[in-house]
């Protein structure tokens, strides 16, 4: 089976409100799945919830509900988040479901017995919002050096994961492997930071709080949240359950897509257990940047989260998920401004690619009545602009394998401004002048709507609907024209284009006035 192809975002907490910045890891993921898909290949994108632990127990109690209660209200409102920005997932597990739950306690189990899982008491640091365990030299000033905030000192009987095992296995397969931490930066800080100072055996239970799911052999401790959450990526598969048809199928996981926080998370505990348990690692664990706002993470906490919602309502959903994929380069920090959104729409979507749509279908009404003849004459420029459109495919793909999303559309928008560009090399305002010249003008028209055909299938991964609008304005019907294969050849859409008028796909937007409307939606809704 290797046509296929896993892919994971990490499963979120269950907030009340998720941000742009969580969007954008979900966005990316399910821009690489459309890609794989567009590629033929069968795709599983695999998200989810992560609903345990202590910080959820404590949430309910404030609100008054149940944790279970509390986070079936959020979850909903998590999935509908995912409709609006038009993520097409395959899977999504919930840790509070039956087949995760289950899963997790015949790992624990499996490990205990097979004494890679041993009791003990615990002492140490505990910060209860970032779910983690520190000891006194990784505080920072005292307090968490992930998140800032106080930490709580912790004594009790516990489990341990015999964690330090495996610290020479690991350290030697990251170097063997070197794309299994992406970014390489991110390889050199895990290695230096955490693997060579040596790891320590790491705490995998709880008694202190009931909100997760229990040891099968010793009901009073609930497993950690970590343990928990990473053994997703294998229960959603139906992993040591009576159908684990998807884990043979779909296991070693071709790339997790983890914000850059959670990389020791996801590079270390996640490959031990899995060693521990006999099992292949995944094959990459991929860490992105932040999207920062004014150089500090988005943060509920902080008051200057972005909601997605608001910009969805306000430019759809394309303009978003354009912005996400092509503002930062993917695996670096970025910022996040209302006015690098608006200028970008404005610039690239409106002025490039709206307006080589609309000229190419106003010209083809107005020249010939909405149909295009069978006669037509190439001209001296077409051969160029036909091999820009391999050339650009090529490196297209190379970036997309990488997953340089912004390089792939640098790409694709190289090619919307050389046709662009073309038009007014061509001139057919002044070839339409002369009757004698109609073939010639038949065949620039043309060329314009097969660019914009092959244009629309490179930008389906990133942007599932504007391919849909340009498809209908020229009336692109055959699935085989929107396939990756149709890229091959430039001149496979039929040579009498047929146009239907449609609406602006990008009006451009002013940028003075929306700025303040965006201000004050933000204000509102934060
Ligand atoms: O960490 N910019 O969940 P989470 C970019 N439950 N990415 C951001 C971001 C920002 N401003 N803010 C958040 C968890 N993210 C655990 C994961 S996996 C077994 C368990 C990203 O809801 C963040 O980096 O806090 C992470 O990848 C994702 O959102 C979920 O974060
Ligand atoms: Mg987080």
């Amino acid at each position: 089976m290797g046509n296929t192809f896993y892919i994971t975002t990490p499963i979120y907490y269950p907030s009340d409100k998720l941000h742009i910045g969580h969007s954008y890891t979900t966005v990316a993921a399910d821009t690489m799945s459309r890609y794989k898909k567009l590629r033929g290949f069968d795709v599983m994108f695999l998200t989810g919830t992560d609903e345990h632990g202590q910080k959820i127990e404590r949430k309910a109690e404030m609100a008054g509900k149940t944790p279970k209660e509390y986070v079936d209200g959020i979850v909903g409102w998590i999935i509908n988040l995912w409709k609006t920005l038009d993520i097409q997932y395959d899977g999504f597990i919930r840790t509070t479901d039956e087949i995760h739950e289950k899963c997790v306690q015949k790992i624990f189990t499996k490990l205990y017995e097979k004494g890679d899982i041993y009791k003990g008491v615990y002492e140490g640091l505990y910060c209860t919002p970032c779910e983690s365990f520190f000891t006194k030299h990784q505080l920072k000033d005292g307090k968490c050096p992930d998140c800032g905030r106080e930490v709580e000192s912790v004594k009790e009987d516990a489990y341990f994961f015999k964690l330090s095992k495996y610290q020479d296995a690991l350290i030697s397969h990251i170097e063997n492997n070197p794309d299994f931490i992406s970014p390489q930066t991110r390889q050199n800080e895990m290695i230096n930071n955490f693997l060579k100072p040596g790891l320590e055996d790491l705490c995998v239970s709880r008694t202190t709080f009931k909100w997760g799911i229990p040891v099968e052999f010793d009901p009073g401790h609930v497993v950690y949240v970590w343990l928990d959450a990473l053994s997703n990526y294998i229960s959603a598969l139906g992993y040591l359950s009576e159908d684990d048809s998807k884990y043979k199928k779909y296991w070693p996981c071709d790339v997790h897509l983890v914000g850059k926080e959670i990389v020791r998370f996801h590079t270390i505990i996640w490959p031990a257990m899995l060693l521990a348990l006999g099992e292949e690692l995944p094959k990459q664990v991929f860490g992105h940047g932040w999207l920062v706002i004014d150089g500090g993470k988005m943060s509920k906490s902080f008051g200057n989260v972005v909601d997605p919602e608001i910009l969805v309502n306000k430019y759809g959903v394309d303009a978003i998920r354009y912005f996400l994929m092509r503002e930062v380069a993917f695996g670096q920090d970025g910022n996040f401004t209302n006015e690098a959104l608006i200028t970008r729409i404005n610039s690239d979507l409106a002025n490039d690619l709206g307006n080589l749509l609309s000229r190419t279908v106003g010209m083809i009404d107005k020249y010939f009545g909405g149909k295009l003849p069978k006669e037509q004459e190439a001209n001296d420029l077409d051969a160029e602009i036909k091999a820009l459109a391999a050339a650009v495919i090529t490196r297209y793909e190379a970036a997309m394998e990488k997953m340089l999303f912004s390089d792939a559309l640098t790409e694709v928008w190289y090619f919307v401004r050389r046709v662009n560009k073309y038009i007014d090399e061509t001139s057919p305002w002044v070839l339409a002048k002369d009757a004698a010249q109609s073939a010639k003008l038949a065949g620039v028209l043309y060329t314009l709507a097969e660019s914009l055909r092959i244009i629309s299938v490179l930008i389906s991964p990133f942007m599932p609907n504007t391919p849909k609008a340009i498809s209908s304005q020229l009336n692109i019907s055959g699935a085989e024209l929107q396939t990756w294969d149709s890229l091959k050849t430039f001149g496979l859409l039929e040579r009498e284009v047929a146009i239907s008028k449609g609406e602006i796909v990008f009006p451009r937007i002013d940028i003075k006035k929306e700025l303040e409307e965006l201000a004050n939606a933000q204000k509102g809704g934060a």
